[in-house]
């Protein structure tokens, strides 16, 4: 365990914080870019509402491959939106699950204890802000701890399976990546549209990526998933960072590449010209190459919900961590063991 240290509140280190307010919460900050010892945990006011901006009270919040980027500034393209020489928001964290606490004046879709989850900004707190048309109410059934995880990576693979893999009933669907963050919705969301899903992963996960409802299964360390003989008629790409030619040929020749995203494509980059590269050859190809920034809106959030309230997505917890443990939660998924998503879990006051 290591948790992160704790200061007291200084008025010298972030702008606008007063040490005699009593309307103060603890949260996780980084003022720097760099390793997991850049967190703190530490005693902040609570944000301000905007007129169309509800404060939850957080329960739980995921920890997505997004906070690393944000935590190390890498790779460096990031920080033009993420601010050049330190984080524009000093506490991290977006996903979020929770009950509202109070509603700016122009809030019409929340009430005061309502449960909701969705994207927050600063989440890794006791309270946190989020735009109201970024949240939806918590499945019915769904415990918070997984609601907290269910935004980010969940919402992403809706949309690269359904609004940009466009998978139909009978569709043959390769998911790279298929125990991550975004593989492990990905595959239940495929199978939930008819697909017949082609998971790959590391050996040791992959029975659970069968029991996400893939048909087949692949390790990557053992066998190259784009070598075999069959054609797919959607590629969900979320890991592994693969050429784009060995890509389009493991597709028919109408089929549909959708990249989600790689780790270790570079440090200034990240390997963003691959994607830049899929959109030039579709222009020329009667394959569909595509690449998306996830959405964040309260339609897709709510689609997601209905998914599971049905019974077709459940989240994959892998472990959680209390709010203090940040470090350690990034470090987790940063190690590559995790199967599914992490949770940070909050009891105010503690
Ligand atoms: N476009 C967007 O808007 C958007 C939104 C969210 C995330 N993303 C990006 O999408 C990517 C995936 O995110 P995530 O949360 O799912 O990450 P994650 O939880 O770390 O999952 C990564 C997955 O990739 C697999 N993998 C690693 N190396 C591989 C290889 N050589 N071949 C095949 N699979 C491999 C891992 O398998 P094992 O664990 O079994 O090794 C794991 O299933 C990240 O780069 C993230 O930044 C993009």
């Amino acid at each position: 365990m290591n948790t992160l240290p704790v200061s007291a509140p200084s008025p010298h280190d972030l702008p606008g914080v007063d040490r005699h307010r009593t309307d103060t919460m603890f949260a996780v900050v980084q003022r720097r870019y760099g390793d997991v010892d850049v967190l703190e945990h530490r005693r902040i006011p609570r944000p301000e509402l905007g007129e169309h901006e509800v404060l939850v009270r957080v329960a739980a919040a995921g920890v997505d491959r997004g906070v690393w980027h944000l935590m190390t500034g890498r790779p460096y393209l990031t920080r033009l939106a993420f601010g050049l020489r330190r984080p524009r928001n000093p506490v991290p964290g977006v996903d979020v699950a929770g009950v509202v606490e109070a509603v700016g004046v122009g809030v019409t879709r929340f009430a005061e204890g309502d449960r909701v989850f969705g994207h927050g900004h600063g989440t890794y707190a006791e309270f946190a802000r989020a735009d109201e048309d970024r949240l939806a109410a918590i499945p019915t059934g769904l415990d918070v701890t997984a609601a907290g995880v269910l935004a980010v990576t969940g919402t992403t693979a809706l949309q690269a399976v359904e609004d940009h893999g466009r998978v139909r009933p009978g569709d043959q669907v390769l998911v790279l990546g298929a125990s991550g963050g975004v593989g492990t919705y990905a595959v239940q969301i495929a199978t939930a549209l008819g697909g017949i899903v082609t998971g790959v992963a590391s050996g040791s996960k992959l029975d659970a990526v069968r029991r996400l409802g893939a048909a087949r299964v692949l390790d990557y360390r053992s066998q190259d998933p784009l070598a075999q003989a069959d054609r797919y008629d959607v590629i969900i790409d979320t890991g592994g960072n693969r050429r784009l030619r060995d890509l389009r040929r493991a597709l028919t020749p109408t089929g549909t590449l959708v990249i989600v995203g790689g780790e270790n494509g570079g440090r200034l980059i990240g390997g963003i010209d691959r994607q830049i590269r899929a959109g030039l050859a579709s222009t020329v190809s009667r394959q569909r190459l595509t690449t998306f920034v996830a959405r964040e809106d309260a339609g897709h959030l709510e689609r997601l919900a209905d998914l599971v309230e049905h019974g077709h997505v459940t989240p994959v917890v892998d472990r959680t961590y209390p709010l203090p443990e940040a470090a350690d939660a990034i470090a987790h998924l940063q190690s590559g063991r995790a199967l599914g998503k992490i949770a940070l879990v909050v009891e105010v006051g503690r």
